[in-house]
């Protein structure tokens, strides 16, 4: 029974693309797992979503999950984890891992300046990034990016609508170089080199390294690690536009 969960996949998911983003790492670092990676395109966005559409969506996507036989669910997304993480953990006894916007090391770059921290209404709005900014928030910018995923999804990662998008949404900090910032959704990753168009030379932080090292822990803890010598891999899935899975491909393999 233990040897047959070892051998289960691990489910992951997030509203869209951007998840891949985690799911990448993960694979490098635990490289004997098999990963199903659920992106729930049908309903993406979560980020302008209330905080009870996002719980609803992303307990349903578990549920899928946990009926596919995941031994332990990554929520490769911001928003869904600040929504449903809790009670993720309340329902289910398998280990749930979730996001952390990546406050906490950027607040080790804050001398005199600011820090921009990125992220979904959803994220900014919630508990989880509140508190976070009361224990890390000297000097940081929240700046909610509604629309900004949407490029992500359309494969567009360096196209002039999205640099047009970037002027208007970093104007009022024109001028003003942040001294980090912080990418505190999964879809941001894979706007890196655009956003570093904007901000030449500023550090970008995500939190997609810390989630993948909780979860090898975790997995250590419950014994659930593949055996060694197991072969990994990756199924990915998404609930709307099939097309999507090739986009999720591309993105696995691409640098930014
Ligand atoms: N990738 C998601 C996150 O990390 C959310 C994007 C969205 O659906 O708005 O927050």
């Amino acid at each position: 029974m233990a040897q047959q969960k070892k051998d289960a996949p691990i489910g992951m998911f997030d509203s869209g693309v951007g998840g891949v983003s985690v799911l990448r790492e993960a694979m490098e670092m635990l490289p004997g797992e098999h990963f199903i990676f659920y992106g729930d395109t049908l309903h993406a966005p979560y980020g302008t979503k209330t905080r009870e559409e996002v719980l609803q969506l992303s307990c349903s996507v578990a549920e899928k999950l946990i009926s596919m036989g995941a031994k332990a669910i990554v929520i490769a997304c911001n928003t869904a984890t600040s929504a449903a993480a809790q009670e993720l953990r309340q329902t289910y006894s398998l280990p749930i891992i979730a996001m952390e916007p990546a406050l906490k090391p950027a607040s080790a770059l804050h001398k005199d300046g600011y820090v921009l921290s990125l992220a979904t209404p959803g994220t900014i709005r919630g508990e989880k990034y509140q508190q976070l900014l009361q224990k890390y928030g000297e000097g940081v910018e929240s700046l909610p990016c509604p629309g900004m995923m949407e490029f992500v999804e359309k494969g567009e990662t360096d196209t002039e609508s999205l640099h047009r998008f970037l002027t208007d949404l970093f104007a009022p900090y024109k001028g003003k170089m942040p001294e980090a910032i912080v990418l505190g959704c999964t879809h941001y990753v894979f706007l890196k080199r655009a956003i570093q168009r904007h901000f030449p030379g500023v550090p970008l932080i995500d939190g997609n390294e810390g989630t993948v090292r909780q979860l090898k822990h975790m997995l250590e803890e419950n014994d659930l690690l593949a055996e060694e010598g197991s072969v990994g891999g990756v199924t990915l899935l998404s609930s709307g536009d099939p097309d999507a899975v090739k986009l999720m491909e591309k993105l696995m393999n691409s640098k930014e």
